[in-house]
């Protein structure tokens, strides 16, 4: 059943506030305390922190949509459900457990086995300062309770994640090609850098590694598409993957308008 029979859209963005909301308040009380019990590493990746208020989020979602299929960093897929939540429960990790105060909660909800296009609403709730960014596929972008404007004159910051050297070239020529007065930055929390982009404090949010995953994005991505911006792939294509598991979104590069969008598009094919 259409998850639209139980929830509109507005309920969702609502629904997805409220989560990644509390979540982020669970965090910030946590915060610098007891950090060799949250880091203890359960595997691979995943700390104590991770788990805990994954485990949290699970549970308000539940309470909040019933049957969900929840797609989630740590744990995979938990249930099954006509709606399905992609969620990062804490973006920017390594920032939290080390003190620094930039990291992020996301929570994108969708009809199940659409793709990352086809998400209804989403929040990115910072945990340290601000309000929570949000938006409702085709009723708008909000910041708290403020629906937003579509970014018009965006700031000249350009976010950036790149690992290898021959990526700095690619950065390079993308840069050469936006023109001069721009600051780069990479701050740690990619959600929260891909919204900021997509509500206008940024140009650009570029990650040459092909390390984030649909639950780092879905959310931002959402905000970003719904503002009026664009998230484009490797070659300038619109990005695009399924959100029914945990899986690598390859390039990511958001710009918060389409004019942008055309012109690093035609930077990375060289047209
Ligand atoms: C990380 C953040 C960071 C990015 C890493 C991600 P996590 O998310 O988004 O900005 O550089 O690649 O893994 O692991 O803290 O959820
Ligand atoms: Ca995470």
């Amino acid at each position: 059943m259409a998850p639209e029979q139980f929830f509109e859209t507005e309920d969702l963005r609502q629904i997805a506030v409220r989560v990644a909301g509390e979540a982020a308040g669970l965090l910030r009380d946590e915060a610098c305390t007891n950090i060799s019990r949250l880091s203890r590493v359960i595997r691979g990746e995943t700390t104590q922190v991770d788990l805990e208020v994954e485990d949290y989020i699970i549970d308000l979602l539940r309470r909040e949509l019933g049957q969900v299929r929840i797609v989630t960093e740590e744990q995979g897929v938990v249930g099954e459900g006509p709606v399905t939540a992609v969620v990062d429960p804490l973006d920017g990790s390594k920032n939290y457990l080390n003190c620094i105060p930039w990291a992020s909660v996301s929570i994108a909800l969708l009809e199940s086995g659409g793709t990352l296009r086809d998400v209804k609403a989403g929040a990115v709730a910072p945990i340290f300062y601000g309000d929570v960014i949000s938006f409702g596929r085709g009723r708008g972008c909000f910041l708290g309770a403020a629906r937003l404007e579509k970014p018009s004159n965006p700031s000249r910051f350009i976010y950036v994640y790149i690992e290898h050297p021959e990526a700095a070239h690619r950065l390079a020529e993308v840069i050469g090609g936006l023109g001069r007065g721009y600051k780069i930055r990479s701050l740690g929390s990619a959600a929260l850098e891909i919204a900021y982009t997509g509500i206008g404090r940024g140009t650009l949010f570029l990650d040459l590694r092909s390390k984030l995953r649909n639950v780092d994005i879905a959310a931002a991505m959402g905000i970003t598409l719904e503002c009026g911006g664009e998230v484009l792939g490797a070659n300038g294509e619109p990005l695009n993957i399924g959100t029914g598991q945990v899986e690598k979104a390859g390039t990511v590069i958001a710009v918060p308008n389409a004019s942008l969008a055309s012109r690093v598009a035609k930077i990375l094919t060289g047209n």
